[in-house]
C-alpha cells in the first residue's frame, strides 16, 4: 500500500470506530470508550477534522466523577461482549457508569497540541471550558495518587497505568491475595491469541483488587490507604509532568493566574519527586512498590519518558541514550515496551516486549525536544515501518514486526496520521 493509501486507510479505521462523537479503540476487543485512547485518537482526527477531536476529548470529560477522577473506561451502553463490564466494577462516582480508577493523563498536552494547531482563537475557547475539569482531575492524581506528597504517582491497578501485564507490576501483583471474585468468564482471550495475552493468575487478581475497591465503594482516600496494589509508575508520573507543563501554557495564555501559581507548585513537586524513581545501577528511572518499597529491577519503555517530561539532565539523557542504542542493537524495530536484556522479556506477550505506537510517538517527542533529533526520527521510521508492513495492528512484535492483538486499532490509525504517516511529514515540511 502507498502512504497515501495508508492515510485513507488511517481516516476510515477512525471512521468506522467512531460511535457518534466518541471512539472505540477496535472493534470486538474494546468496544467502549477508552481514556488515553480517546485522547490519541483526537490527535488523528485533528490532522483532518478539528471539531470532531475536540468531541472527542469533550466527550471523555463528560463521564468526569465528582472527585475529579476521569475513568479508564466510559461504558455508555452495556456490551455483553466485555469483561468485566459495569457489574463488576460497581462504581458509582460520576454520571456515566464506569470503570473505577483512572489512565494517563495525556489530556492537557493534546488539549494544548489542539490549541496550538488552530490560530482562530475558537480551539482556545473551547481549551477554556475544560480548563476546571483538567484542573480537578491532575489535583485529584495528586491527592489520592500520592497521598504523602512524595512528588510521583501510584496506580492502584496495573490497568491504571495503561500497560496491564508490564512485568514492573509482577512482584506487587503476586503479593495480591486471591478474594471475592467468584466464577468469571475472561473475554478477551476468545477475541485474540491468549498466547499474547495476561495470564489467569494475572486476572484473578486483577478482579481481587477489584473486589477491594468496591469494598470501600471505591472512596479515594480508603482506596489510597487500603488497596492492596499501590506502585509508582514512571509512565503515569511522566506523562503527568508533562501535561502539568501544557496546562501551565494554557493557564497562562487564557490570563488564570492563580491557576498558573498553583500548577507551578505542582511541577516543582514533580519534578523533585521523579528523582525518587531512579534507580542507580540500572541508571533508568522504574517503578516502586509504595507498599514494600521495592524497586522494579528493569528498563520499561516509560523510563524513555523522562525527557518527554522535561527531564533532560546530562545524566538521565546519557544513560537514555546508552539504553536506546544497547536495545535498538538487539531488535528490529523500537522501542519494545520491556528490555529484551531482561529475563521477562516476551516479545508477543503484550506489554512484556511488543511495540507500542503511541509510546514510540511520546519518547520521539522528548527526545526531539531535548535535541536529539537523530532518535526521534529513528523512532518514527520504525513506526511507520512496522505499519507500513503489518497494518494498524494494536502492537507489534520488535523482533519480526508482526502486528499482533487487535486489528485495525484506533490509536495506531492515529498516530499514523499525526506522526508516523510519511505524507504528514512531507506536509509539515
Ligand atoms: C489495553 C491497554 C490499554 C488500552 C486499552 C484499550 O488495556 O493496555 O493501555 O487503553 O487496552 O486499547
Amino acid at each position: 500500500m502507498s502512504h497515501a493509501e495508508l492515510d485513507q486507510t488511517a481516516k476510515s479505521i477512525l471512521i468506522e470506530n467512531d460511535q457518534g462523537g466518541y471512539t472505540i479503540p477496535t472493534k470486538g476487543l474494546y468496544p467502549y470508550q477508552w481514556n488515553w485512547d480517546s485522547v490519541f485518537v483526537a490527535l488523528g482526527f485533528a490532522t483532518f477534522d478539528q471539531d470532531r477531536a475536540w468531541r472527542e476529548v469533550e466527550m471523555l470529560f463528560e463521564g468526569q466523577w465528582r472527585d475529579g477522577m476521569v475513568p479508564h473506561i466510559l461504558f455508555r451502553k452495556d456490551d455483553p461482549s466485555y469483561f468485566p463490564g459495569p457489574s463488576v466494577w460497581g462504581t458509582d462516582g460520576g454520571p456515566i457508569p464506569s470503570s473505577g480508577h483512572s489512565q494517563p493523563p495525556v489530556a492537557a498536552t493534546v488539549i494544548r497540541d489542539l490549541v496550538n494547531a488552530d490560530p482562530s482563537g475558537k480551539a482556545l475557547e473551547r481549551a477554556a471550558a475544560l480548563l476546571p475539569n483538567l484542573m480537578n482531575w491532575h489535583s485529584w492524581f495528586l491527592t489520592y495518587r500520592d497521598p504523602k506528597g512524595l512528588g510521583v504517582l501510584a496506580v492502584i491497578h496495573p490497568w491504571e497505568s495503561g500497560r496491564d501485564n508490564l512485568p514492573d507490576w509482577d512482584e506487587a501483583l503476586r503479593a495480591v491475595e486471591v478474594k471475592d471474585i467468584g466464577p468469571y468468564e475472561r473475554k478477551d482471550t476468545s477475541h485474540v491469541d491468549p498466547a499474547m495475552r495476561p495470564h489467569k493468575e494475572d486476572y484473578d487478581r486483577y478482579l481481587s483488587i477489584m473486589a477491594a475497591c468496591r469494598a470501600v465503594d471505591w472512596d479515594p482516600a480508603e482506596v489510597a490507604r487500603t488497596c492492596p496494589f499501590f506502585v509508582a509508575d514512571p509512565g503515569v508520573t511522566f506523562i503527568f509532568l508533562r501535561a502539568n507543563r501544557d496546562l501551565l501554557s494554557l493557564a497562562e495564555q487564557l490570563g488564570k493566574t492563580e491557576e498558573a501559581e498553583e500548577i507551578r507548585g505542582w511541577i516543582s513537586r514533580m519534578e523533585a519527586g521523579a528523582r525518587t524513581l531512579w534507580h542507580e545501577e540500572l541508571k533508568a528511572h522504574v517503578a516502586v512498590d509504595q507498599r514494600s518499597g521495592k524497586m522494579a529491577d528493569g528498563v520499561s519503555s516509560a523510563a524513555f519518558l523522562a525527557p518527554y517530561a522535561g527531564l533532560t539532565g546530562d545524566e538521565t539523557l546519557g544513560a537514555l541514550q546508552a539504553h536506546f542504542d544497547r536495545i535498538a542493537g538487539k531488535v528490529r524495530y523500537l522501542m519494545p515496551s520491556y528490555d529484551p536484556d531482561h529475563q521477562s522479556y516476551e516479545p508477543l506477550r503484550y506489554w512484556r516486549g511488543p511495540v507500542w505506537a503511541m509510546i514510540n510517538y511520546m519518547i520521539a517527542r522528548g527526545f526531539a525536544e531535548a535535541g536529539d533529533l537523530a532518535r526521534a526520527e529513528k523512532l518514527r521510521a520504525d513506526t511507520g515501518g512496522l505499519i507500513a508492513a503489518s497494518g494498524f495492528a494494536e502492537y507489534f512484535s520488535p523482533e519480526t514486526g508482526a502486528g499482533a492483538g487487535g486489528g485495525t486499532f484506533s490509536w495506531t490509525a492515529a498516530i499514523w496520521l499525526a506522526w508516523a504517516s510519511p505524507s504528514h511529514t512531507q506536509q509539515a515540511a
